[in-house]
């Protein structure tokens, strides 16, 4: 009969203890790019909903070991996400076993995407965007500069095209007077102001004048004052756009080589049935709608923070249902916005810390993320063919 175990050595469990005394090292995975490429997929990027494990974004990717390296290419400006981002892939990398170092990168790269067909091309700005409403007085000028320095403040490069004959206000907004050099005597230099480089047909003529230009001596002069103005290197060029559908928006829309356009709305009935008309002018002259920007569509009480739906509730948000784009956002109505807009610091650099600038921030960063699903344009990647003689 075994003797029993005295009291202390019954409460050892023996077994335990030399089958992990004695074990052979458990096998573990070896740390591969499919395992790798595996856990980025649960990583999703919340702008364009897509996981970086199995897109075109991830390049460079080296498993050395069990250091890991790669980088992320993202398709629009996204400087205040990148350190989240960051993150994110760095804890998605280090739940694999025996990861050592892990090294991430990531960079904004932005296309040129197409235009319109047969629609000569300006070779130093990658993408024009038309920013334009169904009427005038929707705060077209003011969403055109705070989304210009909202997607400049993103990492882009940027410019505005103050397009709007009846009243050029970006020289205003921007805070900017003088008037455009030339140093080629061909070209213009574009004014500059907040990193964004900026051409209004108010730097070059009275505002009374052009008043009265007939649609044909208007389109001329905007098309002339686009191709003219020596651009450097835009990632994103706005179009302040004269408002309406008449004549001259109309011939622009057809001209100007368009990669989207986004259409700034009040929330009355009135401005969203022009909506329709503007929805249908880009249709029509096949220019994708990026998005709709509602303005003024609460009023927020700057003593008591009460808010009030002034012109009723979602009118933005349906109409652009109804019409099958995109609602990118909308704004308040506050005194702050004109205050800031009107004295020449909009609001995205006089107050970026605000609710509103992050708003117009958003608005931006979906119409850029709207802009790099279109597709590319390639023509910079076609050799230019030379016709050379023999001698
Ligand atoms: N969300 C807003 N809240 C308050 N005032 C605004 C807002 N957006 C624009 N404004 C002001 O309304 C006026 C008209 O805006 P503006 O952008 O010039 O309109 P548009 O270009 O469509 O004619 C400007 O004085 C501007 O500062
Ligand atoms: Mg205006």
């Amino acid at each position: 009969m075994p003797l029993p175990l005295p009291f202390w050595a019954q409460r050892l469990d023996f077994r335990a203890f030399f089958s992990r005394a004695f074990a052979r090292p458990q096998h573990m995975p070896q740390l591969t790019e499919t395992l790798l490429l595996e856990v980025l997929q649960t990583v999703v990027d919340p702008n364009t909903g897509r996981d970086f494990g199995s897109g075109k974004q991830l390049k460079n990717l080296k498993v050395e070991g069990g250091d890991i390296s790669f980088d992320v290419e993202l398709g629009y400006p996204g400087k205040s996400q990148m350190p989240a981002l960051r993150e994110a892939l760095i804890a998605a990398a280090r739940t694999l076993p025996g990861v050592g170092q892990v090294s991430v990168n990531i960079s904004s790269k932005i296309a040129a995407h197409a235009v319109q067909r047969g629609v000569q091309l300006l070779p130093s700005v990658k993408n024009i965007i038309a920013v334009a409403s169904g009427k005038g007085g929707v705060c077209k000028s003011t969403t055109t500069a705070n989304l210009a320095l909202a997607l400049a403040a993103e990492g882009a490069s940027v410019g505005i095209l103050d397009a709007d004959i009846y009243g050029p206000s970006q020289p205003m907004m921007m805070g900017l007077i003088g008037q455009p050099e030339s140093a080629d005597g061909k070209t213009m230099e574009p004014l500059e102001n907040y990193g964004v480089q900026v051409i209004s047909i108010g730097f070059l003529v009275d505002a009374d004048q052009a008043m009265i230009w007939r649609g044909p001596m208007a389109t001329q002069a905007l098309e002339q004052l686009l191709r003219q103005t020596h651009w450097r290197a835009l990632d994103y060029l706005l179009i302040d756009m004269p408002p309406g559908t008449g004549d001259i928006a109309l011939t622009l829309s057809q001209r100007v080589p368009l990669t989207g356009a986004i259409i700034v709305t009040t929330p009355q009935d009135i401005a969203l049935l022009d909506v329709q008309r503007g929805v249908a002018m880009f249709k029509k002259v096949g220019v994708p709608i990026l998005g709709i920007v509602e303005n003024m569509a609460v009023y927020c009480c700057p003593n008591c923070g009460h808010t009030e739906h002034i012109f009723g509730e979602g009118g933005g948000q349906r109409m652009a249902e109804k019409h099958g784009v995109d609602s990118l956002g909308s704004l308040p109505l506050t005194l702050a916005i004109r205050e800031q807009a009107d004295s020449g610091c909009p609001t995205v650099v006089a107050d970026p810390d605000s609710a509103v600038a992050a708003t117009y921030r958003d608005i931006a960063r979906r119409a850029a993320v709207k802009v790099a699903q279109q597709a590319k344009d390639f023509s910079a990647k076609f050799p230019t063919i030379q016709v050379s003689k023999d001698t």
